[in-house]
């Protein structure tokens, strides 16, 4: 076997002579990759291309020959997937020709298909992989049908048949942990040598390497494969093996290499149904491959081959063939077979049958009142029993007995298959691939009763295994049993025992139907959970001792329940034992909520549980959330939620009794605003705050007019619609009212003045001075001027330094009161200021707040001066049933409390420096960032489609978003030109989270659609 097998040198002006000489063709040279022949483009003057194959006489002519008639067939064949041969002047498609000096060479050349390879295709979409598995179906029927007589090749290391002779040659050039993982490949490849011996052959392509297929978009614009290349590796093999290979190269370099194999699969089995054997053999051939490409790069390398083609896929293919090692096989095949359409488990539909049919004992004594036995939630959005119990195992178990003594409970029943808070934990860890996804989904059915509780065997077995599983949260004291069935042995799992309850039991003891085997154990030797015994049943024990997985990703789930079906099979207790995930709610809440509401993403998410910077959807799959200014202290924060909570079992009423609540809060939040801003009137959101600012500023001036911003949004009623740029020009757009006028975004990035300028800042503010100029001369006095200390909707925009002064000195001179809408930028989240004004150094005569104040308790406020107020004071009666109301003070207290407390303010400041440099760093590399601004943790980042023309880019803001979400990083966009995303994460926002967002974005950056990369 030779690992350096070069390809020939023939110069190109040789190349260029022979060209023409045999085939009449004229143009330029350009060298392309190749591993055993010297590979040309030929581009002709008039831009036809062609691809010039140079081989050396070491090929023996009758592979050369078979090669191209292959092609030449296959071309047809397949429609043009395979690039056809192009004949010599005189006919003939391979041409032996001698230098001059003597040496002999062989020639072909092959029409050129256009496309891009799908080793540069990022990301590998799923209906991209299936098609690749279509298109694999297709070769591998017309092969099929060709007569299988291809000439024998000596040596061939590229044979997959071939892995294990290379894989066992390369383990002594191998370091240690390599070693290792070819070692188990090794292995697992002799072990299953029989089987796929024994599977028939036939012509296979032999090297459907991502370098050798060609992608390009099909007329609805999506990617497709468009061509296969390169016949040199054709030889004669069981079919399954060209998957084999397509497969290992297609998923190199994915997220979740297991799924993308099962998408490749899916498209395969969908043209070509593949036997049970097949598949079964499927993983274990992947594996070889991917241990092939290495073990032959480290083996050229040892030769001391470093060219850079020959070693390509090397560090992806080790990385995916480590990712694959560790799922164990039953689950990788299981997963196959179910994108297959076939159930994971093969014995598994049998055994349930036969389950179905029989009875067991009981496993505990059922109580004998059927109320007392009831479900416990242990779900995401369980209540009762929070995500934040795995890290105290005494207050669980005194809540699970809480709530089992309130439901009048003796027998607690955790469901299968249920999402549950406390598997978040970082002992959950799942495979790589779907960075949002832990553990999270129960595999048996979880029995809480007293610990001592004696427990029975369901049906007759013998012991497998007696075992102390003793890492936290782990099963602590395990039994498994062994019963056999129609179908198979199958196996019974008790996790949870106590320790003296299990020391008689041994391997091999045989137990009878109804036997007492162990008893309830409790924390902390029980793996350090709430009294309770784990019962699952297991199809296949998947090589485990004394231990087996009692919870599965998300992703993952349907596999291994059909490994481990219902244990309520053999429990069979009276109550609905499975979780059920709801569903429907797009279509209910289509049915009764207004269709103006929108949803986010293309495919909208059910999150069910907040905690601190991250949500959780039903499943448990987590979300930093980087979007929530709403959820300023955290999500759910104990000390907000356990004020709320609190105050709700005391009193709530109006602010029309004394009470010290409202009170205490109104002096508080004044004293965080400068003189004279000093009195606060409540209410419920921010658009009843900025309602309220416009009344009274009508009140004081006696005038109507309003200035605003360009781009500005200032609440949802038909008022403030009618102030809200972004709302009236936007769709569903009407002209604003007379008493409107916008006054130009002091946008310095894209605006009508730029950072260049050194008057922007007067500039923009003259343009306020000017609104109010025509407003006054329509007839509308000045009222207000209303806008955001630093805008949001328009795209987080920081006005430059002086603006907001200067729009405030023209705004008073025209009789106006000046309106600070601080509903998102206040409370901190600019780091270096409380509120928006300040960072301008300018003092507003109104402030309105929302959003933050009650961490998602509706509360609203309008800070403002005594003056003002008095005027407000017309005999009118200012009054809002709900706001202030105690629980709304106290919740508000309990945020201002979480403030101080954590030093928020400073916190974004600093977290906010690290975001935005890490954020800076980004647009130094990627040219689609055109701008990134704001502070702390309010920040923008505009995308736009060229740094010179800054034309905005919607499409790929949308796609970073969407993409975003998937990878677990939930974000917005804004703006006018809807190409701004939107950073306003909770202030619980870490260093961590900022740089999680950062390499996530980077990732994203990278792919085909933001990159621009164009295919065809
Ligand atoms: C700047 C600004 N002001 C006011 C409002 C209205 O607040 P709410 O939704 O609480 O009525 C919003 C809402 O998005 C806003 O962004």
């Amino acid at each position: 076997m030779t690992y350096l097998q070069k390809p020939p040198e023939l110069s190109e002006s040789e190349v260029t002579e022979s060209v023409q000489e045999y085939y009449g063709l004229e143009g330029t040279l350009s060298a392309l990759p190749g591993d055993r022949d010297q590979n040309f483009l030929l581009e002709s003057p008039g831009g036809q291309k062609h691809v010039v194959k140079v081989s050396s006489l070491d090929e023996a002519q009758e592979i050369l020959e078979f090669e191209t008639e292959m092609i030449t067939r296959l071309s047809n064949d397949t429609n043009g997937l395979i690039p056809t041969v192009i004949p010599t002047i005189s006919g003939t498609r391979l041409v032996t020709h001698e230098n001059q000096q003597g040496h002999l060479y062989r020639l072909r050349i092959l029409e050129f298909l256009p496309g891009t390879l799908l080793a540069e295709i990022n990301p590998r979409s799923d209906a991209l992989l299936r098609n690749l598995g279509e298109r694999m179906a297709e070769l591998g029927s017309v092969l099929g049908a060709y007569p299988d007589h291809p000439p024998p090749r000596i040596n061939f290391e590229w044979a997959l048949g071939q892995a294990g002779n290379i894989m066992e040659k390369s383990l002594s050039v191998l370091g240690s942990p390599q070693r290792a993982l070819i070692k188990l490949t090794l292995e697992d490849f002799l072990d299953n040598e029989r089987d796929f011996l024994g599977l028939g052959s036939q012509i296979i392509h032999g090297d459907v390497n991502d370098h050798n297929v060609l992608v390009s978009l099909n007329k609805n614009g999506q990617t497709c494969i468009s061509g296969i290349i390169d016949l040199g590796d054709a030889h004669s093999a069981p079919r399954v093996f060209d998957l084999a290979i397509a497969i290992a190269y297609g998923i190199i370099g994915t997220t979740d290499p297991l799924l993308a194999a099962s998408e490749i699969t899916r498209g395969y089995y969908a043209v070509q149904p593949l036997l049970d054997i097949e598949i079964n053999v499927l993983m274990t051939l992947v594996c070889a491959r991917l241990g092939q490409s290495v073990c032959i790069a480290s083996l050229r390398r040892n030769h001391g081959d470093t060219d850079p083609y020959h070693l390509i896929s090397e560090p992806g293919a080790w990385k995916t063939l480590s990712l694959l090692a560790d799922i164990p096989r039953q689950i990788s095949t299981g997963t196959l077979r179910q994108a297959c359409g076939l159930e994971a488990c093969s014995q598994s539909a049998q055994l349930r049958t036969w389950l179905d049919s029989q009875s067991f004992e009981d496993v505990v004594t059922l109580p004998e009142d059927p109320n007392s036995l009831g479900i416990l939630d242990l779900s995401i959005s369980s209540p009762d029993l929070i995500g934040r119990d795995a890290d105290d195992t005494e207050n669980f178990t005194n809540r699970v007995s809480q709530k089992m003594r309130s439901d009048g409970l003796t027998l607690g029943i955790g469901r299968f298959m249920e999402p549950r808070g406390f598997y978040l934990a970082d002992a959950f860890e799942g495979r790589l691939g779907d960075p949002r996804e832990r553990r999270t989904i129960h595999l048996g059915i979880d029995l809480f009763q007293e610990p001592g509780t004696a427990i029975h065997a369901p049906l007759a077995g013998r012991v497998h295994t007696v075992r102390e599983n003793q890492n936290r949260l782990d099963y602590g004291p395990t039994v498994i049993l062994e019963h056999s069935a129609p179908s198979g042995l199958f196996w019974t799992l008790y996790g949870h025992l106590e320790r003296a309850s299990v020391e008689n039991l041994k391997t091999g003891d045989s137990i009878d139907a109804g036997q007492p085997i162990a008893r309830i154990g409790t924390y902390p030797e029980n793996g350090d959970w709430p009294p309770h015994l784990h019962f699952q049943i297991i199809t296949d024990l998947m090589g485990g001792e004394g231990n087996f997985p009692g919870v599965a990703l998300p992703r993952d789930s349907n596999v291994w329940t059909s490994f481990c079906p219902d244990p309520n099979l053999i429990l069979n207790l009276p109550s609905k034992t499975t979780y059920m995930e709801p569903r429907g709610l797009f279509e209910r809440r289509r049915q009764v909520l207004a269709p103006n509401l929108s949803l986010s993403y293309e495919t909208p998410i059910h999150i069910v549980r907040g905690k601190g910077s991250y949500l959780f959807d039903v499943l448990g799959r987590s979300y930093l959330d980087c979007v929530n200014n709403v959820a300023h202290v955290g999500h759910e924060h104990p000390h907000v939620v356990g004020a709320g909570q609190r105050q709700m079992g005391v009193l709530n009423t109006n602010s029309r009794y004394l009470h010290g609540a409202i009170i205490e809060y109104a002096e508080r939040l004044s004293k965080l605003f400068p003189e004279p801003l000093s009195v606060c009137l409540f209410i419920n959101s921010g658009s009843e705050a900025n309602e309220l600012a416009l009344h009274m500023a009508r009140t004081y001036t006696g005038g109507t007019g309003i200035t605003v911003l360009e781009g500005g949004h200032h609440g949802n009623t038909p008022g403030l619609i009618d102030v809200s740029h972004y709302k009236f020009t936007g769709s569903g757009r009407h002209a604003p009212p007379p008493w409107t006028r916008t006054a130009l975004v002091p946008d310095e990035f894209r605006g009508r003045y730029r950072r260049d300028d050194p008057s922007r800042a007067t500039l923009y503010a003259a343009d306020v001075g000017e609104a109010f100029r025509r407003l006054d001369s329509e007839g509308h006095h000045p009222a207000a001027f209303l806008s955001e200390s630093l805008l949001s909707c328009a795209g987080q925009i920081e006005p430059p330094q002086g603006y907001l002064t200067a729009a405030y000195e023209h705004a008073r001179a025209a009789g106006a009161l000046c309106i600070a809408d601080e509903v998102q930028v206040g409370f901190g989240r600019l780091g270096s200021h409380m509120w928006g004004f300040e960072t301008q150094g300018a003092v507003p005569d109104i402030v309105t707040l929302g959003k933050p104040m009650g961490n998602g308790h509706p509360i609203g406020a309008v800070v403002t001066t005594p003056e003002i107020a008095e005027a407000f004071d017309n005999g009118m009666e200012f009054f809002s049933s709900f706001g202030g109301n105690p629980v709304s003070a106290e919740i508000a207290l309990a945020v201002l409390d979480v403030l101080e407390d954590e030093k928020l303010q400073d916190h974004a400041a600093r977290v906010g420096t690290v975001l935005k440099t890490g954020l800076d760093t980004l647009m130094r590399s990627h040219s689609c960032i055109g701008d990134v601004r704001g502070r702390g943790l309010f920040l923008g980042v505009e995308f736009v489609e060229s740094g010179e023309t800054l034309e905005p880019a919607p499409e790929i803001t949308q796609y970073v978003v969407e993409h975003l979400k998937k990878r677990g990083i939930l974000l917005s966009s804004d703006g006018p030109g809807h190409n701004v995303i939107k950073i306003k994460p909770p202030m619980s926002f870490s260093e961590s989270d900022a740089e999680c967002l950062i390499s996530e974005l980077d990732q994203v950056l990278a792919h085909d659609l933001v990159q621009g990369t164009s295919l065809i």
